[in-house]
């Protein structure tokens, strides 16, 4: 058994530890926000946070969330009012939304960092985030946006 903590939820998991988070949080927990991309730590689709810090949940063995706090897209406000969120909405982001639950995901880490980064940050830290649908305009303009509300 692996006990952690999902969106403030404790669980217990009974699964091989080395089993990638990103199957543990969508096949076990149900939580489908966090998506498979290429599995390989290339894309950042399957973006969540351990205790805070952004994971590529694809390469991550379940063994490393024993005992931490892990949050995934559904761990976000569900009325919508996290600054991020707002500026997601407020500027149109998602065009087919398959990439967009690990931007957000990235993109709280970053301004939990760094609550008013450059361009310069927002691009180094978004690197590893790929958006097929060319979203990274507005993905950086709602970063700003978010980092305004703060
Ligand atoms: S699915 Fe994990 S980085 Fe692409
Ligand atoms: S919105 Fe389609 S891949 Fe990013």
């Amino acid at each position: 058994m692996t006990a952690f903590k999902i969106n403030g939820r404790p669980v217990d998991v009974d699964v091989e530890p080395d089993t990638p988070l990103l199957w543990v949080v969508r096949e076990q927990l149900g939580l489908a926000g966090t998506k498979f991309g290429c599995g390989v730590a290339q894309c950042g689709a399957c973006t969540l946070h351990i205790d805070g810090e952004p994971v590529r949940s694809c390469i991550v063995p379940l063994s490393d969330a024993e005992g931490r706090s892990v949050t995934t897209i559904e761990g976000l406000p569900q009325d919508g009012s996290h600054p991020v969120q707002r500026a997601w909405a407020e500027l149109d982001v998602p065009q087919c939304g398959y990439c967009q639950s690990g931007q957000i995901m990235s993109a709280i880490a970053l301004l939990a960092q760094n609550p008013k980064p450059s361009d310069a940050d927002i691009d180094e830290a978004m690197s590893g985030n790929l958006c097929r649908c060319g979203t990274y305009p507005r993905i950086r303009a709602a970063i700003h946006r978010a980092s305004e509300m703060n």
